[in-house]
């Protein structure tokens, strides 16, 4: 008979949690008391445990140092008013983890190891899941290349970790957005719709130089010819246009977003008309010139839903329509807080109790 798979816990000698200001949590700054770790050897994943957080001993050629087979994902523990704990879309995360493993040519991490690892940890860390609302304890899987080895290579020892942080709201005002005429993300055919290390390092430098425009965010465009919109940041983007909700379809550049997903399973749900389809810089051009442009929002496991109020393109500045509360983004950002800690009824069962 199989056995549930036991991983065994190291708790710390000295919680830092009560150092935490949970009124004031900034994305990312701090992280909880334990973290996950097993190791890929001898073709299989071996020796899960948990162990409090503390820096790991890695060789200065570590493949992943050098060739950069890194990959991670992002997702999110919420606390309900009665004080549960809930895991968001765990299986589509899990899922989207070894799509993104396989295409860097790194082991697949099975679900019961994805799955115990992650509920171990939560459990040994329950009282890092905020219970203000707008906050959760985010959720960091990932793995990497760790074998030491300085020629090019596919690694052959990888290691397996997940860490937590509790986080507050990730944009505080509406965005300000640069449609990106120069630099890409990614191009078909590459890694754009894998969550690898690469893609973020090499979305920086534009970034950084949009920043410095006064921007928030750019808006990604196709490589091919700058013609079409792809998605913004870490966020996944989508329009309403005459009170039809409209995204970009999925393809080998863009990530398939988890909060893209659900947004399109809920106007579905709510018999909101949707479409995915293909967005033109021409054509949202001429929506913003004639006002046609109702709402532009990013959607993402970070921000969860960012509403966009101004869109550059060809620098020329568009202003979108006042953000009111019949909004549809924040309609869906309201469903989605609301699935998540059970305040309605999860009818696709996304949330994992803990
Ligand atoms: C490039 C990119 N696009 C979109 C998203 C949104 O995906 P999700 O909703 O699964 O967080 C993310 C965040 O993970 C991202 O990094």
């Amino acid at each position: 008979m199989q056995t549930a798979l036991q991983i065994p816990v190291t708790k710390t000698a000295q919680s830092h949690l009560s150092s935490i200001d949970f009124n004031h949590l900034e994305f990312g700054k701090y992280v909880a008391d334990h973290m996950f770790k097993a190791e890929w050897i001898n073709k299989q994943w071996a020796s899960p445990v948990i162990v409090p957080f503390a820096p790991i001993p890695l060789s200065p050629v570590a493949l992943a140092l050098h060739y950069g087979q890194t990959v991670f994902e992002g997702m999110k523990a919420y606390r309900t008013p009665e004080g549960k704990i809930s895991i968001f879309r765990l299986e589509k995360h899990h899922d989207r983890f070894n799509r993104s493993l396989d295409r860097m040519a790194m082991p697949a991490v099975p679900f019961d190891l994805f799955k115990e690892g992650l509920l171990t940890l939560i459990k040994t860390d329950s009282n890092w899941v905020p219970e203000k609302e707008g906050c959760s304890l985010y959720i960091r899987p990932f793995v990497f290349a760790s074998e030491a080895r300085l020629g090019v290579k596919v690694a052959d020892e990888y290691y397996f970790m997940i860490v937590t942080s509790p986080v507050g709201p990730y944009y505080a005002q509406p965005l300000k957005v640069k449609v990106e005429m120069n630099y890409v993300r990614s191009a078909e055919g590459g890694t754009g719709f894998a969550k690898c290390g690469g893609n973020y390092g090499g979305s920086f430098y534009p970034t950084a130089k949009a920043k410095e425009e006064g921007f928030d965010q750019v808006l990604w465009t196709d490589a091919k010819g700058h013609q079409f919109i792809e998605e913004s940041g870490t966020m996944n983007v989508f329009f309403v246009i005459e009170g039809t909700l409209v995204t970009p379809p999925l393809s080998t550049s863009i990530l398939d977003g988890v909060t893209r997903d659900s947004i399109l399973q809920i106007a579905k749900d709510l018999g909101i008309p949707a479409e995915v389809k293909p967005v033109s810089i021409e054509h949202l051009k001429t929506l913003l010139q004639e006002g046609k442009l109702q709402e532009a929002f990013g959607a993402g496991t970070a921000a969860v839903v960012a509403p966009i109020r101004h869109i550059s393109i060809e620098d020329h500045l568009y202003e979108l329509p006042e953000i009111t509360e019949n909004a549809l983004s924040l309609k869906f950002k309201k469903i989605l807080h609301e699935i998540r800690t059970g305040m309605v009824a999860d009818k696709h069962g996304w949330n994992t109790w803990v």
